[in-house]
């Protein structure tokens, strides 16, 4: 088997792991659901004819153009401010389990500081945490972290090895959008995370997320296909893992958008 047809099997199970449906090559073998990992979504009963507008699968696929470039000042080590301080993650948890800096505080069961390890090479940025998430004070525990965790296995990252965590920390009432006062109170914990994390990329998840982590209020549709810079650090933005469970027709884009993540971890 030629390598490019190796790499668009590989990329057609990928799709699979992500929902998509079956798909017939050329000469009649099936990517579906005899190929699939255990653990992907049941297979649709039906398999389509691979659309023209398929992206091709090419190692040297160029990255897409650089976007914005949010730098904001951190802050100052030998200042008062106990963020700045922190000297690791366990150390912003707590600051975060005792955070009343808005009102998002007195809805909560428990705060979601987000969790993975210190040295993850990818960080996660979600919107807030949903009923699931508060009920357990870990983040993307829910139908939507379900299917993160797919995604991630998709480009093989255990999600063991990502710090995931949101904007906010807290929920916000009956999981509307967080307000600006709760996002402006939040995102110093957001810094400090990054800042000791060091990830070599961010992938930033809806429109909350990219919007809040780059201070614009560009769209999400105007944000994705450019590689932005959080504090040099490389950003990559695509939909909410909730919204591709309203809209599977956005799994596709998201699974170029997480592609285009993985291949700056490659870099
Ligand atoms: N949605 C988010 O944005 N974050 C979570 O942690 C869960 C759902």
């Amino acid at each position: 088997m030629s390598d490019s047809r190796a790499l668009a099997i590989e990329y057609l199970k990928q799709q699979r792991l992500l929902g998509g449906d079956s798909v017939i090559l050329s000469d009649g073998l099936t990517v579906g659901p005899s190929d699939r990992d255990n653990t992907a979504p049941p297979a649709p009963e039906h398999t389509a004819a691979v659309p023209s507008d398929r992206p091709t699968v090419r190692a040297s696929d160029a990255l897409p153009p650089a976007g914005i470039s949010f730098d904001p000042p951190s802050g100052d080590l030998f200042a008062n401010d106990p963020i700045q301080r922190a000297a690791s993650l366990e150390g912003i948890a707590t600051l975060i389990a005792a955070c009343r800096k808005c009102k998002l505080c007195d809805g909560r069961t428990n705060t979601v500081p987000g969790e993975g390890p210190a040295n993850a090479r990818l960080v996660v940025i979600g919107e807030g945490p949903g009923r699931t998430e508060d009920e357990t004070g870990r983040p993307f525990v829910g139908r939507a972290g379900e299917l993160l965790t797919k995604i991630l296995e998709a480009i093989k990252l255990p999600r063991e090895q990502v710090f995931i965590c949101n904007i906010v920390k807290c929920r916000p009432p009956e999981n509307r959008l967080p307000q600006y006062d709760e996002i402006a109170a939040c995102l110093p914990f957001l810094y400090r995370q990054i800042e000791l994390v060091k990830p070599k990329v961010i992938l930033a998840m809806g429109g909350t997320a990219a919007q809040s982590l780059l201070s614009t209020k560009q769209s999400l549709g105007a944000l994705r296909n450019q590689v932005h810079r959080f504090r040099g650090i490389p950003v990559i933005i695509t939909y909410h893992p909730a919204a591709l469970l309203r809209n599977p027709n956005w799994k596709r884009p998201t699974w170029d958008d997480v592609r285009i993540a993985a291949r700056l971890l490659d870099s």
